[in-house]
């Protein structure tokens, strides 16, 4: 008699940035996240989400704390797990676009202090924009992960998001992501996505999704069952709602339907006792509701979105609008080429749509909007809007190459600006030019 080997499924932790970022605003400080970090070491989960995001972002901004130091001292708390961090393609860990040059230095840079496992994504999965960084992860000799953001509209179909991760494979990335950022993907999409993806690509298949409509984990167990090689989730104090699918019930389950996932239950219990009492420090920056919210199922509006749009129009008294402008929104994703909602695109197109409900439709196009729509981020997955277009062109041609193309080398002029500083201290001011004399001034120790 032969018994089938076990499959193998490999978890990674994503508690210490995606946990962090979507329950408490990104707030922890490095000396609570080392805390949690000491007992995931040994769970035997294969890697952990530490980096990028917003970490990048809030440590720089608001803790004043070293971006750098952080991504080092987590590496070194688990040694024999991947780090990986997610990075917005040609945009880095910012909003707007870089010149190849310095992705180049900010790669290497992360690769120096810890990164093992760069996830690469563009907002409008334009997959032009992962070029730069897929080159300066593979010249370092670290692991490019290509991810392709699930989104729903009229032109993402199965095929569509099929054919970004063939591109993405010829393009020579190690593993392919589904990036589900509003936790949107369903459990039957999520096995025909997964099957589709199994059949047309060669490399591991890694799924991120949120639990925001209460899906999470079944779309979990059906991306499985259809062959997906790695799943993204949190220690249970973090787990659900906005959040991910939980760590220690996945490992079980998983367990009993014979899958070996190489955790210890134990050991991922006591990591979640101390992500619990983490969480308790920083209750001032919990988001009033974090649950399930089903409202995306209808409006598909991420969470997130939703909720900065609700405090922003509460702020302008206007929250008698918010209606209209739900349903404007979907109006302007289709003016600007059906772009997923994600960071920066999600910001771009509800400002736009509230410009749109509260002074009349594009009577104002705001300037985001208006690069969009020359191409300056990429090409739309579907076209835009030409009236629209020809607006804000003023009779010049639309951008068609890869946006990064326009840009010259910027690392020369910086290091000449910032004579004496070590790379990752020049990368801090070219990334956030703003906030960086401030940080340099206030930096913990
Ligand atoms: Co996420």
């Amino acid at each position: 008699m032969t018994v089938e080997p076990a499959k193998h499924v490999r978890i990674f932790d994503i508690t210490l940035r995606d946990g962090s970022q979507s329950k408490v605003a990104t707030r922890i400080k490095l000396e609570d996240l080392l805390k949690i970090a000491a007992k995931l070491a040994d769970t035997g989960i294969y890697g952990a989400e530490t980096w990028g995001g917003a970490t990048f972002d809030v440590c720089v901004r608001y803790l004043r704390e070293d971006p750098w130091l952080r991504s080092r001292r987590l590496k070194e708390a688990m040694p024999h797990v991947k780090a990986m961090m997610l990075i917005r393609g040609q945009n880095l860990v910012a909003y707007s676009n870089f010149s190849d040059d310095v992705v180049g230095k900010f790669v290497a840079a992360a690769a120096r202090n810890g990164i093992d496992v760069f996830r690469i994504f563009d907002a409008l999965d334009d997959v032009r924009n992962h070029q730069a960084v897929i080159k300066a992860v593979r010249e370092v000799g670290k692991t490019a992960e290509g991810a392709v953001c699930y989104t729903i509209s009229p032109v993402h179909t199965i095929e569509k998001f099929v054919s970004k991760a063939r591109q993405l494979e010829d393009m020579g990335v190690d593993q392919i992501a589904i990036k589900d950022m509003a936790g949107l993907i369903d459990p039957s999409t999520t096995f025909e996505l997964v099957s589709s993806l199994k059949k047309a690509v060669n490399v591991p298949i890694h799924l991120h999704t949120h639990d925001s409509c209460g899906m999470g984990m079944m779309s979990a167990l059906k991306a499985v069952e259809a062959g997906c090689d790695m799943l993204d989730s949190v220690l249970s104090p973090f787990a659900g709602g906005t959040g991910h699918p939980c760590t220690e019930s996945l490992v079980y389950s998983l367990h009993r339907l014979g899958y070996d996932t190489g955790c210890n239950l134990e050991k991922l219990t006591l990591a979640a006792e101390e992500a619990k009492a983490v969480r308790k420090l920083y209750s001032d920056f919990e988001a009033p509701y974090s649950g399930v919210d089903c409202r995306m199922l209808v409006t598909q509006i991420p969470g997130g979105v939703m909720s900065n749009l609700t405090s922003q129009l509460k702020i302008q008294n206007a929250l008698d609008r918010l209606e209209e402008i739900i349903d404007e929104i979907p109006r302007v994703r289709e003016d600007l080429g059906w772009i997923p909602l994600v960071t920066p695109t999600s910001q771009i197109v509800v400002s736009q749509a509230t410009f749109n409900v509260m002074l009349g439709r594009y009577k104002i196009i705001a300037n985001h909007t208006a690069n969009l729509l020359k191409g300056l981020y990429g090409e739309t997955p579907a076209p835009v809007n030409k009236e629209l277009q020809s607006r804000v062109l003023k009779g010049e041609q639309p951008v068609t190459v890869r946006p990064a193309e326009l840009l010259p080398p910027m690392w020369p002029e910086l290091e000449k600006k910032f004579p004496g500083l070590t790379d990752e201290e020049i990368l801090i001011h070219a990334i956030f030019p703003h906030e960086a004399q401030g940080y340099f001034e206030e930096k913990v120790k």
